[in-house]
């Protein structure tokens, strides 16, 4: 049972996709006050979870943080921030009556869970126009898939996407990328994917490709897909400001970037330099931002990733002048002489600082928009403009398409992928807790840059984050052009990662299947063990394992120098290992806590009792999987009912 209400007049984000009336029944579970913008107080018992807010720090059970949805772009993943990229704003929160919130509200929301009180939820912001869903239900997974429902189908990729992707920001020349294939195919290391980060770019301008690198693109674009490989280039945000660039010209022209106050078009400094944002919630605006991706489908691309669309700011034109002007009167001052710190702080002050929010607006409809009150649905809104233009451009083909920056109803679009983490250990736990949140809200095609994107990565690491990767719908391996090289074959023992890898290329048939049954039933792949077995003991407060569909559980070892971990089995399973040899070892496990040995290449998993799963030969690349080859390991007389389509051919809604 969902409830609608209305407050003011709220920002249509089209986040809900189902016609629900508003109603004017008093609001259960809590207490809403409009006095002073919005809030919404309720208290928790002792022992009630909270669950949701998807792209997010912290633990599967929210409780006892605060947490502020404002898209940010911000590369240190750590306890003490508030905000990631992407602003999901739908809890669950567990207990007697069980009950869901979403705020359909697309500035900056904070969600006090416990974090001021220990047992009071609190949920504000600024402005009292928003609309409030209140669900109720049979427990958090009933109001879950309720919630779902109403928000639309989740995104559905290409099958190939299920493959692995090989990623770094550096690569630069054809010869860059190509030695990158012939590497792993040397080594026998699957791949199916090989993304271009900026750097494929004429001076990192949208839609276009360095002519000197790759003279001839398409005829590269071709040559890739001879050898199995999708080429995935990066699209940004801010479209260059350059004379002669036609998407410059023509968005300029049209009147198609977000405007100042006084109409001139609002200028922000990113990669290529001073840049437009294209006005992606201007329907028309968005519609032409999107049909520029026909360029690089038309030589041949078939997936994209949007990314610094929080949108990431360097320094905008208003905030780079005054700190020169700063700088000036710094200088003349010669008592500031030794307050260099304030100069820094300045400087620092510039990129993606709030109060540009307030400089630039989004023509709605012909009323004139700041962006402070709708910033959290430019990344969405960017994902958007592709995924309507593909169904234009390509009616008859999926394209992959994942988002750095969301907001929930871009998960009907596109997938994510979690931003600039790091190659830390605790980052691989971070990436597991994010998954259920994250079906929670819509978004199933999910996944980190494994092995971490800042920060130099170790061997031990790449091999147990992939542990947990080999399970995530998108498998990438990516990293910042600073640090050591992350690529399998710049370690030792490349056999340990060609049999991982292979690992992945063994499930997917049951990854695949689980995924689409999630997508077409609006249900979540990864859900937390509580959402299973919501009657045990333990398995509610369990954070670091997760049911995958609904044969398995999964439990990746993220400690360094850790020769396995406990689990906790809420019934009896059965133990996984995929062993370095190819072999598959089976153990039975009674219910309860177990430590179980893991070594560095071995892939664990857990199966439940009386059920089974497919698992075929390794391959290569998706397209060379031999369904013939299947077998089902498991529970013997279990059956399992197993998903199937072409894997291109769009799925009608
Ligand atoms: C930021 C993205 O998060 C990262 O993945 C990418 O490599 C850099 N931008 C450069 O494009």
């Amino acid at each position: 049972m969902i409830k609608k209400y209305q407050y003011g007049k709220p920002f249509e984000t089209d986040a809900v996709v189902e016609k629900i009336p508003v109603t004017s029944d008093a609001v259960p579970y809590g207490t809403v006050c409009t006095e002073n913008g919005f809030s919404f107080t309720c208290s928790l018992e002792k022992n009630d979870a909270v669950y949701g807010l998807g792209e997010n720090i912290r633990g599967i059970n929210k409780r006892g943080y605060l947490y502020i949805s404002q898209a940010s772009d911000d590369g240190v993943h750590t306890e003490a921030k508030h905000s990631l990229y992407a602003a999901h704003n739908f809890i669950v929160v567990s207990g007697e009556e069980p009950f869901g919130l979403f705020v359909d509200y697309p500035g900056r929301l904070s969600f006090d869970i416990g974090y001021t009180e220990q047992n009071t939820i609190r949920i504000s912001c600024d402005d009292a126009n928003l609309y409030l869903y209140v669900i109720n239900g049979d427990s958090p997974y009933d109001i879950v898939k309720q919630f779902r429902k109403i928000i639309g189908r989740s995104y559905i990729p290409p099958r190939f996407a299920f493959g692995f992707g090989q990623s770094r920001w550096g690569y630069a020349s054809a010869d860059d990328f190509k030695k990158v294939v012939k590497e792993h195919r040397d080594a026998h290391i699957p791949m199916d994917m090989l993304y271009m980060d900026i750097d494929y770019m004429q001076d990192y301008k949208d839609f276009t490709v360095n002519q000197q690198e790759f003279p001839d693109f398409k005829a590269f674009v071709e040559e890739m897909k001879a050898q199995n490989i999708h080429l995935v280039p990066i699209i940004d945000a801010g479209v260059k400001v350059e004379e002669g660039y036609s998407v410059y010209e023509e968005g300029k022209a049209k009147n198609y970037f977000c405007k100042r106050k006084d109409g001139t078009d609002f200028e922000a400094a990113v990669w290529p330099g001073w840049t437009h944002f294209p006005d992606v919630l201007n329907p028309e605006a968005r519609a032409w931002f999107g049909s520029n991706y026909e360029t690089l489908i038309s030589q041949g691309i078939d997936g994209f990733w949007n990314d610094m669309n929080e949108p990431a700011i360097f320094y905008s034109r208003e905030g780079f002048n005054e700190v020169k002007d700063y700088i000036k009167d710094f200088l003349a001052d010669g008592a500031r002489e030794n307050l260099t710190f304030e100069l820094q702080e300045k400087v620092n002050s510039l990129a993606n600082n709030t109060k540009d929010y307030d400089r630039f607006y989004h023509n709605v409809n012909g009323e004139m928009i700041p962006h402070r009150m709708v910033h959290n649905l430019f990344g969405y809104n960017m994902t958007r403009a592709a995924g309507e233009a593909f169904e234009k451009i390509c009616p008859d083909k999926r394209i992959l398409l994942f988002s750095r920056s969301s907001y929930i109803g871009m998960h009907r679009y596109g997938g994510i992928w979690t931003g600039d983490n790091k190659s830390w250990w605790s980052h691989i736990l971070l990436n597991l807790k994010m998954l259920p949140s994250l079906n929670m809200c819509g978004f199933l095609y999910v996944g980190a840059d494994l092995g971490g994107f800042g920060d130099d990565t170790t061997r031990d690491l790449v091999l147990r984050w992939l542990a947990l990767g080999v399970f995530t719908p998108l498998m990438r391996n990516h990293s910042a052009i600073d640090t050591r090289n992350q690529e399998f074959y710049q370690f030792e023992n490349t056999e340990d990662f060609r049999h991982v890898i292979g690992v992945r290329y063994r499930l997917i048939p049951y990854l695949y299947s689980e995924y689409m049954k999630a997508a077409l039933g609006n249900d979540m792949m990864f859900k937390p063990l509580a959402f299973e077995y919501p009657d045990d003991t333990f398995a509610p407060q369990v954070e670091d394992q997760l049911m995958l569909g609904n044969e398995i559980m999964i439990a990746p070892v993220y400690t360094q120098n850790a020769n396995g971990r406990y689990v906790y089995l809420p019934e009896e399973m059965i133990f996984v290992k995929f062993l370095p040899d190819g072999t598959i070892a089976q153990e039975t496990l009674s219910q309860g806590h177990h430590y179980v040995e893991i070594a560095l290449n071995e892939v664990p998993l857990f199966i439940r009792k009386g059920k089974c799963i497919p698992v075929v030969d390794a391959a290569e690349c998706v397209d060379q999987i031999d369904f013939n080859t299947m077998q089902y390991i498991g529970y013997e007389s279990a059956s399992y009912d197993l998903y199937d389509d072409d894997g291109v051919t769009p799925i009608a809604k």
